[in-house]
């Protein structure tokens, strides 16, 4: 969603707001604009489409000095135009501001200040900030005041910058809920302000955080916390261990392509240091799991949206098997307004890339009303999912740019593997040899997934057979069911080819229905207990006339003859399949969205985080 830059500092806040905001492209946007404090006053340039038009404006009319404020815009109030994108101005020109989130009570807001005289030139919710503040700003009330009062009368869940050139010394930011943070880049002798952090590492990795309902000033050589009542607050940086490097798009075409390879060492990282080969132990020492906690968990609720919730429907299978806990998994969407049977003996652990999605905090929130404990495992460092919960698994994956999000889902199930195994350990459900043999097989996982990427061009092949399909069902069954959902939804959101997953045994209550000589069905069948299930549905859809590209474990002999291509996969321990079968797949929708010259890294209408119900 919307993206948010500023700068402060002795040098020229332009190119580092531009370059701040290239960094938060991949949260999705359809303008883009930047606020400069010049000789001349505040200067503004905005443009509709990609940040190189907004680019070729400002190189037209260039515009420079040290404090600037910029945004990407995601629209949801106004169409995509340049009187819509941020920064907004209030009518005298005094606060310029930059938003993420929606203003709820708006409507009202704006006819009240209408009433008075305001002058709208955007149908954006945002403007109404820029004019409430210049409401209240006078000499005696100043920046700060102004701002605060200004934030009392918001509703909704918004992140707002603010500068004036009445006080050009500082920057006034504020988050309000949960949609979008803030994050305070703290630099030498400079400062930064931003939604998310790969807009300001490559300055500083010295950051802290915005908790909902804080506000902070911002000056080059100072940064003042305080809560909306203007109580200073305590501020505690902390130092992210992100490589900036990690940020960039290197030797390869997309990020998506860039992220698919990064799983191994992904995977590495993730299970380094938390497992004990020798003594066959798992360590997860950010989740402040007690034994206590263990014996008296009753369920688990997992909670999470598209990619993260396929990776809780594995999750499932891991935890109930392993540890033998009863777990339900919710899309956050849902389980938010569900009324879930939730009580204080249970867990609602959220799964999320972001840590910011506005729908999985929520579902948080209702699980911390009804007593349960809060878990999470993120990957976004210092997102609120990963504050708010009582124990959290760090994914480490570093920063995920592309939107299709391909290692923050293997991590996670690695994650889950891991909390299974533990959880068993500690509820005394998983004998100790069996615990040790499932450690074991933990170590084997990256060289797995090396060994899927190294057929990529085996991959291609396919994808040149079903890149202009009109639409692909992808089938699974057991563990490998999430799989086919999860193949499904990284096709359709980026190809825009119209894909479904589907539990294999169901093709026969519907869809198969839909089989014939031009409906591709991608079948997952590995080596894993439901193999032989899948043989007969592979066998099934060759009977309707349907192509079948089948992913199988190296050495099948029974299914490669009845398929018309196969994408293969090396033989892997069953309950650490989903890990390895879901990269062919990412492969196969990646090139095939290339070939289709498509925005791989942004796709339409889809944003990185997503920071709105
Ligand atoms: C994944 O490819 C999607 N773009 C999307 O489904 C994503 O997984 C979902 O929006 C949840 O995001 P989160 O992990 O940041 O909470």
């Amino acid at each position: 969603m919307c993206g948010i830059v500023g700068y402060i500092g002795p040098r020229d806040a332009t190119p580092i707001i531009l370059n701040g905001l290239k960094r938060l492209e991949y949260r999705g946007y359809d303008s883009a604009g930047l606020a400069v404090l010049t000789e001349r006053g505040v200067q503004l340039r905005r443009a509709v489409g990609k940040l190189h038009r907004l680019q070729a404006l400002v190189e037209a009319q260039p515009l420079s000095g040290h404090v600037g404020i910029g945004h990407t815009r995601w629209a949801t109030h106004g169409e995509p135009s340049q009187r819509n994108a941020h920064p907004h101005v209030s009518d005298r020109g005094q606060v310029v501001v930059v938003h993420n989130g929606i203003v709820e009570n708006f409507l009202a807001l704006r006819d009240e200040l209408a009433a008075e005289g305001a002058h709208f030139r955007s149908e954006t919710d945002s403007e109404v900030i820029a004019h409430l503040i210049e409401r209240f700003l006078s000499r005696e009330t100043g920046l700060v005041e102004a701002v605060r009062q200004t934030l009392q009368l918001l509703e909704g869940s918004n992140a707002v910058v603010v500068m004036s050139a009445l006080e050009p010394d500082k920057i006034v930011a504020a988050r309000l809920g949960n949609a979008g943070g803030i994050v305070v880049g703290l630099g030498e002798d400079e400062m930064l302000v931003a939604s998310d952090l790969p807009a300001i590492l490559e300055h500083t990795r010295r950051v802290a955080f915005l908790e909902p309902r804080q506000m902070v000033v911002v000056q080059r050589d100072a940064v003042h916390l305080m809560d909306l009542d203007g109580n200073p607050q305590p501020l505690q940086p902390t130092v992210v261990p992100w490589d900036p490097v990690a940020a960039e798009k290197g030797e390869y075409r997309h990020f998506m392509q860039k992220e698919i390879h990064e799983q191994v060492r992904g995977l590495t990282d993730t299970i380094a240091g938390r497992v004990d080969f020798e003594g066959g132990k798992i360590y997860l020492d950010t989740l402040n799991l007690t034994p206590e906690l263990a014996r008296r968990v009753r369920k688990i609720f997992i909670t999470a949206c598209g990619t993260a919730y396929h990776a809780g429907l594995v999750g499932k299978t891991l935890l109930e098997r392993i540890a033998r806990v009863p777990v339900e998994v919710m899309v956050a969407s849902e389980f938010r307004y569900a009324d879930p049977l939730v009580g204080p003996d249970d867990v609602v652990l959220a799964i999320s890339q972001s840590g910011e999605t506005a729908d999985t905090l929520a579902a948080m929130e209702e699980g911390r009303r009804k007593g349960a404990t809060l878990w999470s495992i993120v990957n976004a460092i210092g997102s609120q999912a990963m504050r708010i919960a009582q124990g959290y698994i760090s994914m480490q994956v570093g920063p995920e740019i592309g939107v299709a999000s391909t290692k923050a889902y293997t991590a996670p199930l690695v994650d889950l593997y891991m909390l299974a195994v533990l959880l068993g350990d500690l509820r005394g459900t998983l004998p100790a040899a069996e615990r040790r043999r499932l450690v074991a097989d933990l170590r084997l996982v990256p060289y797995l997934v090396s060994q899927v990427l190294e057929r990529e061009e085996e991959v291609i092949a396919v994808a040149r057979q079903l890149k202009d399909v009109r639409s692909c069902l992808y089938i699974g069954r057991g563990i490998n069911m999430a799989t086919a959902y999860e193949g499904a939804l990284k096709l359709k959101e980026i190809s825009y080819i119209h894909a479904e997953g589907y539990p294999a045994g169901e093709m026969k209550h519907g869809p198969i229905a839909l089989l014939d000589e031009e409906t591709p069905v991608i079948a997952l069948a590995p080596r894993d207990p439901w193999y032989e299930k899948m043989v007969s549905q592979v066998e099934q859809a060759k009977a309707r006339g349907a192509p079948v590209v089948a992913v199988v474990t190296e050495g099948d002999t029974l299914i490669p003859p009845l398929a018309d291509a196969v994408l293969w996969v090396p033989p892997t321990p069953w309950l650490l399949s989903p890990v390895v079968t879901v990269v062919p797949l990412q492969m196969l929708a990646y090139h095939i969205a290339a070939m289709r010259g498509l925005d791989v890294d942004q796709p339409r209408n889809l944003a990185k985080s997503v920071t709105v119900e």
